[in-house]
């Protein structure tokens, strides 16, 4: 397909990433926020440095949506890893890049992109990273897309996390769905994970394994896959 003929959807909650939430993201998970946020922070990098490994500690990385970057330190403890980091909202990375040392920006190269349209070539890249973006998309026709711009532009494999269900906090999270205003705006998913494993498969990707936040508990888990060969 060619970058120009997709359909890209449109997210509502994707509009919500001004410059001035963009410094308030970075802020809240790198300096000010809470010891939960903090104690929630440091276990996301453990569990996503764990997620690489079992990917095989790929060479060339896309941190995409990046944020403000809150992976980058890890991705860059490998040494002759090629990063690269992009969002839709390009206030977010320009807020991350501002705020880090040059010994850490210096290894990134930034683009804006949707990961329902990513500028750039078929396998351009050994393995796409997307923490936090996929919780976010509910219906099955905007996921099949990303999936699908995934399976075109990684050469191997692609990590990626999301709400299961299963656990402890996604049944809570049902239960106060039952109840709440089904007219009210929704940005936040749980995904049964037969279902959207199937989606995974449907795309061109074998689930090599998962890694989650607090196994039973929590409903974060990063997803490792890789292309059919
Ligand atoms: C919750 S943040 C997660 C950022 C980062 N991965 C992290 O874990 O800190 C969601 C990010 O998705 C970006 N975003 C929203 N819609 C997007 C889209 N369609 N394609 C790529 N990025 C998108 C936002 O700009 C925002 O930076």
């Amino acid at each position: 397909m060619s970058e120009t003929d997709k359909d890209v959807p449109e997210l509502e909650f994707s509009e919500k990433y001004t410059d001035e939430h963009a410094r308030e993201y970075y802020h809240k998970h790198n300096k000010t926020g809470s010891l939960w946020r903090r104690i929630s922070n440091w276990r996301e990098i453990v569990i996503a440095r764990k997620a690489l490994k079992l990917a095989g500690n790929p060479s060339a990385v896309l941190d995409l949506p990046s944020g403000t970057g809150r992976f980058w330190e890890m991705l860059a403890e490998k040494k002759d890893r090629k990063l690269f980091a992009a969002d839709y909202n390009p206030s977010m990375y320009t807020v991350g890049m501002e705020e880090r040392p040059k010994e850490i920006t210096s290894r990134f190269e930034t683009f804006q992109a949707s990961a329902f349209d990513i500028p750039k070539p078929d396998n351009f890249v050994e393995s796409i990273f997307c923490m936090r973006l996929l919780h976010h998309i509910g219906e099955r026709d905007d996921r099949m897309k990303m999936f699908r711009e995934f399976h075109r532009v990684t050469s191997d494999t692609v990590l990626i996390s999301l709400w299961v269900d299963g656990n402890v906090k996604a049944r809570k999270r049902f239960a106060k769905e039952a109840k709440r205003d089904k007219k009210k705006y929704q940005n936040r998913f749980v995904q049964p994970r037969e279902r959207v494993e199937a989606e995974m498969r449907e795309a061109g990707f074998d689930i090599v394994d998962h890694v989650d936040f607090l196994k039973h508990y929590a409903m974060w888990r990063i997803y490792i896959l890789r292309k059919k060969s």
